[in-house]
């Protein structure tokens, strides 16, 4: 098993070029189900989560072809296979994105129930309920979804919680309903908008993606398309935390600073200086920060998936602040590693109360999650000495080359086997 060998103490300085964002390609990978023509896709990131479901995609009979640039070509013609199988379900819940756009094409779908995940049980059910509402009949045998319906039927659905997935799998199916749907309390990540955008070069017809409220008027057929996906926010933020803690200067390139409103202006009230650009996001500091509170929230609010990157950067600012995570009922497990680098946090329900201590010291530590892993890492870029941090298969689902990137800015981290 691979590990990260980090040596702390050297600032960042340098570019990073950011890859696209693996939560817009996954949606819009599955999107290629809903076309018999092709759907042309460039800047789709090389993560481990991206080949399993072109192989899951591939298992269905999607023709995947991928060119020298990065492009990736899918073309579901034919799908001679309805099924996405236990297998492959259980390395990657997003799987569940197959349902909508198998089950609004071909009248029929059967996709494995996704099971557990760390950091919470993460049920499917608002996912099965508004294809309920849209005419299909669902039953549950076996651990496996078994969805059928003669065409889907555009309904109205009030979402009982804002769900990104279950937003995005209603907004695939409800393309070719018949008839309009109303998406209420929808999801307003920009990875929903960026599934959106796809889905309208595909011929879809789509209002008011990235509000509450998302309007499909179905139709009998898209079309292929070509397609850019947007970049990855929090690989950014991620970077950007970096920064700040090392005490350096990075600027993240090919990236989208109107997706990291509440990010940036976290940072800045860290006391990290952040300047920004058309694609561009600069952060600098001398590695002095202030403790800062969060609490994350759906979108445009604090995003659960950066909890656990400023609680690593609260470990070592001046004063104490708490970290509360509304999203997900287990997102702490990074608590007990840092703990084990120096870390003062006090765990209650779902608040974390985190006091600055003047340095953390380095250890042995293991990942358990992508963004307690990522959390980890930026620890070790600032623990005095060496850190090793193990499982990191769990990094490389959602950081491209992440040593290799931090590497090039000035970081001494390694991958041992
Ligand atoms: C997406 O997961 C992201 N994954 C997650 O990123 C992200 O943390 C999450 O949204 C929240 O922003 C992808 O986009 C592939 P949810 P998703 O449905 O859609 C509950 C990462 O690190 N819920 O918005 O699965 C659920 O349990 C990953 O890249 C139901 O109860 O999250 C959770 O508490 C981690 N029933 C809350 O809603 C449902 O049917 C939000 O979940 C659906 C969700």
């Amino acid at each position: 098993m691979d590990a990260l060998l980090i040596h702390g103490g050297s600032p960042l300085d340098g570019e990073v070029r950011i890859s696209g964002a693996k939560n817009a390609a996954l949606p819009i990978l599955t999107a290629s189900l809903l076309a018999a023509e092709p759907l042309k896709l460039a800047n789709v990131p090389h993560l481990k989560d991206i080949s399993t479901v072109l192989a899951l995609l591939g298992h269905m009979g999607v023709r995947v072809t991928l060119d020298d640039k990065n492009h990736v070509t899918l073309c579901g013609e034919s799908i001679p296979n309805k099924e996405a199988p236990y297998e492959m379900v259980k390395t990657m819940r997003a799987a569940i994105l197959v349902l909508g756009p198998t089950l609004a094409r071909f009248g029929e779908a059967r996709v494995s129930l996704p099971g557990g995940c760390a950091i919470g049980s993460r049920p499917v059910d608002l996912h099965i309920k508004g294809l309920q509402a849209m005419g299909a009949e669902i039953s549950i045998e076996h651990g496996y979804i078994h969805a059928k319906c003669k065409r889907l039927q555009g309904a109205r659905i009030v979402m009982d919680m804002v769900t990104v997935t279950g937003t995005e799998n209603l907004m695939m199916a409800a393309a070719l309903a018949e008839g309009a749907t109303v998406l209420e309390n929808a999801a307003r990540e920009p990875e929903v908008v960026d599934l959106a955008r796809c889905l309208i070069a595909m011929g879809a017809k789509i209002e008011g993606a990235g509000s509450d409220i998302i309007t499909i008027h179905g139709v009998d057929a898209l079309h292929g398309a070509e397609y850019s996906v947007m970049a990855d926010r929090i690989e950014t933020g991620t970077f950007l935390v970096a920064a700040a803690m090392t005490g350096g200067r990075v600027r993240a390139t090919h990236a989208q600073p109107d997706t990291l409103d509440a990010v940036m202006s976290k940072l800045g009230e860290a006391g990290a200086k952040v300047s920004v650009g058309p694609d561009w996001i600069e952060v600098e500091s001398d590695g002095r920060l202030k403790s800062v509170d969060v609490r994350t929230a759906p979108h445009p609010a604090f995003p659960t998936d950066m909890q656990a990157q400023f609680m690593a950067m609260n470990t070592i600012a001046e004063g104490a602040a708490s970290v509360t995570e509304t999203i997900f009922e287990n997102r702490f497990m990074h608590v007990q590693e840092l703990r084990r680098l120096g870390a003062n946090i006090e765990v209650s329900g779902h608040t974390a109360l985190v006091r600055g201590v003047p340095r953390l010291d380095g250890a042995i530590v293991m990942a358990t999650d992508l963004r307690a892993s990522a959390c980890l890492v930026l620890a070790g870029l600032v623990a005095a000495g060496e850190t090793t941090i193990e499982r990191i298969y769990h990094l490389d689902r959602g950081y491209e080359r992440i040593e290799e990137k931090l590497t090039q800015m000035g970081a001494r981290i390694r991958r041992v086997h």
